[in-house]
């Protein structure tokens, strides 16, 4: 079977686990989020089972200002996402390393140099997961006007993007010939001046970095709102994306993909891969009753402040928590992630509470529950149905959920042909099968 026909899978790592109250789990390790053995070993157990990726969120600030809600605040405490990947690159040789960073709060000169750093010192495995950051926590941290408007932030991102392309493309490979012999640093007719002058940022010369062994760093983003799919359709090289069901699943790949031709692209050239969170046990019971040992240990408290945040309505306690979700005006931070909890909450009929306690399993992203052939079977299904190109594996609890995943569904979906037995190459682009840009 060929690559084109096989999933992508990145591994999602995140401190102890992706659900809310992982960290409170007998199994889990508290302090995983800053312990680099635990990510060490999670590294080298997905580059052995041959992901894709790993793949790294972030946030710079805390999630929560209460430490009461200490559910949110665990996420915190976990390492700046490129120097958690710089380790990784080191205890690692084959498997992609993808930091999230914000281009609200950076520079495109800085950050097209650290991945392009990262680049170099991984061998070509470095993506960047591009996000132009939603929260009033964050915003606090570095502006004090506050969190931009939604549109501002994708206009800012939507040039941050260029600049940090043409900084990357500013240098041919060769470049810099360093040859002693003839006395000669850099071939000047490999190096292109980057002439930047936007609305948000200035950005002039070359970049201080040889060319990426995989021509560009991996360009990943995340936004799923109207401009955050036309910014994906005109820059991104993969999508992580949040979708509940099938159809909305396949709405969203579809829309995306249909957006690549007005910037000159194929299908091809864009990889969606939504996450997924699963449990998998020898029974669909063990694997609920697994669900619920974790769904017991989330206070109703810490669901519903993690639930109004990503709603971005401030406060959801004095209202009824056996009621529906109240109406709400359409928000500033993540508009696709309060439209997902609005259309699921309607969809099913879920009260507050129960809003709050689905999304604390997964911040939104689809859970899947069963055997190893049930967890198999839905994955293969959205991915024949041409949902998704892959998934962004979200193990609830690290490190047995990866590992389960990993021993127990990647031999089923082998068995059908659906995931790679080796590696074809080195390079993150090579793994998800993109042409080696310029
Ligand atoms: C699947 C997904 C993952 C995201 N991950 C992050 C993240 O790790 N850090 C962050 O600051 N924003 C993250 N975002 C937020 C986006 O960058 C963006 O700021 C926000 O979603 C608003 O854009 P939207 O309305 O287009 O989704 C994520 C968004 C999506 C859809």
């Amino acid at each position: 079977m060929t690559g084109k026909q096989q999933m992508k899978l990145g591994a999602f790592l995140m401190a102890g686990g992706h659900h809310i109250a992982a960290w409170r789990h007998p199994d889990a390790h508290a302090l995983a989020g800053s312990d680099i053995d635990h990510y060490i070993a999670l590294a080298q157990m997905a580059e052995a089972a041959k992901f894709d990726m790993i793949f790294v969120e972030d946030a710079a600030a805390i999630r929560e200002r209460n430490p009461d809600l200490a559910g949110q605040a665990a996420r915190s405490t976990s390492f700046e996402p490129l120097s958690l990947l710089a380790a990784l690159a080191v205890n690692t040789s084959h498997i992609g390393l993808v930091a999230t960073a914000s281009t609200s709060y950076t520079e495109p000169y800085g950050l097209a140099r650290t991945f392009a750093s990262l680049d170099q010192l991984s061998g070509g495995r470095a993506g960047w997961n591009l996000v132009t950051s939603a929260s009033d926590l964050e915003a606090e941290n570095f502006a004090s006007s506050g969190l931009r408007p939604h549109a501002q932030r994708y206009e800012r991102a939507q040039e941050f993007a260029d600049a940090v392309l043409a900084l990357w493309d500013s240098v041919e490979d060769n470049a810099y010939v360093l040859d002693g012999a003839a006395a000669t640093y850099a071939d000047p007719r490999k190096l292109h001046p980057v002439d930047h002058h936007g609305r948000y940022f200035t950005a002039t010369g070359v970049l201080d970095s040889p060319r990426s062994p995989q021509g560009r760093p991996v360009m990943v983003q995340a936004g799923a709102s109207d401009v955050g799919k036309d910014l994906a359709a005109r820059t991104a090289d993969v999508v992580f994306a949040a979708a509940q069901t099938l159809a909305d699943s396949k709405a969203y790949y579809d829309d995306v993909k249909s957006r690549l031709a007005k910037f000159g692209r194929q299908p091809d050239d864009l990889k969606i891969m939504p996450g997924v969170s699963p449990i998998v046990a020898g029974s669909e019971s063990e694997a609920r009753e697994m669900y619920e040992t974790l769904q017991a240990l989330i206070p109703d408290a810490v669901g519903v402040a993690l639930l109004a945040s990503y709603l971005s309505i401030g406060d959801l306690s004095g209202y009824d928590l056996d009621g529906p979700l109240p109406d709400m005006p359409q928000t500033q931070a993540m508009q696709s992630r309060q439209q997902l909890i609005i259309d699921t909450g309607k969809r099913e009929n879920l009260s507050i509470r129960e809003s709050a306690r689905r999304f604390a399993g997964a911040r939104g992203h689809w859970q899947v529950f069963g055997t190893p052939v049930q967890i198999a079977d839905a994955l293969q299904e959205r991915f024949e149905a041409g949902a998704a190109d892959g998934f962004n594996i979200m193990p609830p609890l690290f490190p047995t959920g990866l590992q389960d995943f990993i021993r127990l569904v990647l031999p089923e979906l082998r068995r059908r042909g659906l995931f790679r037995d080796a590696y074809e190459g080195r390079t993150l682009r090579a793994h998800l099968g993109l042409k080696r840009s310029i």
